[in-house]
């Protein structure tokens, strides 16, 4: 900030705290100490107004206000370029601890506000929570998948990054909605090898079913929808004048170098499989015909560059561990 633009806040800002402390003494000089049942003569509808001081607590609240904004503008910064008398950049171990310190430069070149800030704060508590837990990360990060996942301690920290990077979308107990897959049902559409579901979390996954409107047409949509349902032995309306026979025809040109010749999926492609009663879009004959005509471009995101590799490599273990016990039962 320059210094016009400096001294323009500075002065505005106490200016009108020392207008307002006016104000609230001024008005209070000359006023009785007691009350009374004098009114000041005013009546709005009848409505009279008592000639009576403010109460004290209420007036100490306006001057309490008034401590705590001076207090506030000493201690943060905001008042122009004073940086506040709270400590900034004290974890770098810079010499910039006063308020009237230089900025500091800090590594990389970049010149920082020497004085507390929300981002100093969180800069502070990041760098404090990977000194804590960056090696225990790093310890788990050097091990095989399969065996942090069977590491208690590695469980619950992945439960706890997966709680808040990943419930949003596959709910907090993993089993998914519609759209997002279940990832406790060992049923993959990427693949469920430990460094496969690693990759998925790394790198994002980019689902591309076409659309098929335009080019089976409606009549072929029904004939290769109820056929894609038969699979699973799902009945199908009788009215709707379905022939599997075509169904089957389309499926195979069509469908089958993704799904494969019998429908059971391809990983490489993430296409589902679609004998074994998992609908990630519904089973409904209305929702596979929807998702014939329209397609399906479910979207993973990748999390390589915000979580990193040490984390992705717990996050993994843990979604590795959950269809392990799936397994299991
Ligand atoms: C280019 C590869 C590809 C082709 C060709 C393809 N699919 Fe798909 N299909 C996918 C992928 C990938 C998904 C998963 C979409 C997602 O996850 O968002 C999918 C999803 C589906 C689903 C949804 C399954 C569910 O669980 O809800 C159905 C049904 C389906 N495909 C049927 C077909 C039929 C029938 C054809 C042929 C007319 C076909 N697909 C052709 C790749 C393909
Ligand atoms: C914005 C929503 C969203 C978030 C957040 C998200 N995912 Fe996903 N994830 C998806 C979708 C959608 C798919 C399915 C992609 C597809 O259709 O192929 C998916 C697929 C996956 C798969 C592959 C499942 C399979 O069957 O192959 C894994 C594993 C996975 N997610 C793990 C995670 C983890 C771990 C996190 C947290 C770091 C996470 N996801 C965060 C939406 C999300």
């Amino acid at each position: 900030m320059t210094t016009f633009w400096s001294w323009y806040v500075t002065i505005l800002s106490l200016g009108t705290i020392f207008a307002l402390t006016w104000l609230i003494f001024s008005t209070r000089r000359g006023q009785r100490p007691d009350t009374t049942e004098e009114t000041v003569g005013h009546s709005f509808d009848g409505i009279e107004e008592y000639d009576n001081p403010l109460p004290k607590w209420w007036f100490m609240l306006f001057v309490g206000t008034i401590v705590f904004a001076l207090g506030y503008l000493v201690l943060y910064p905001g008042l122009g370029n004073w940086k506040g008398l709270l400590p900034g950049y004290d974890y770098l171990d810079t010499e910039a601890k006063t308020p009237f310190a230089a900025d500091v430069q800090v590594a990389g070149g970049e010149v920082r506000n020497a004085g507390w800030t929300g981002v100093h704060q969180w800069e502070k508590e990041m760098a404090r929570a990977d000194a804590e837990y960056g090696p225990i990360f790093a310890k788990y990060a050097a091990m095989p998948i399969e065996q942090v996942a069977q590491d208690e301690q590695a469980l619950k920290m992945g439960g706890r990054l997966f709680a808040s990077n990943c419930s949003v979308c596959h709910g907090s107990d993993a089993k998914g909605a519609y759209g997002f897959p279940n990832l406790t049902d060992n049923d993959w559409l990427w693949g469920g090898e430990a460094e496969t579901i690693k990759t998925t979390i790394l790198g994002g996954r980019q689902a591309a079913m076409p659309a098929w409107k335009d080019i089976i047409g409606e009549d072929g949509i029904k004939h290769v929808a109820g056929y894609v349902r038969s699979f699973s032995g799902l009945k199908n309306p009788e009215d709707t004048g379905i022939d599997l026979a075509k169904g089957k025809e389309i499926f195979a040109t069509n469908c089958a170098v993704c799904h494969g010749p019998e429908g059971k999926g391809q990983h490489a492609m993430g296409a589902p499989n679609l004998t074994d009663r998992i609908w990630l879009y519904g089973s409904s004959f209305a929702q596979v015909q929807q998702t014939l005509r329209y397609g399906r471009n479910g979207q993973m995101p990748a999390q390589e560059a915000f979580l990193g590799n040490d984390k992705v490599h717990l996050l993994a273990a843990y979604v590795y561990s959950l269809s392990q016990q799936t397994e299991e039962k």
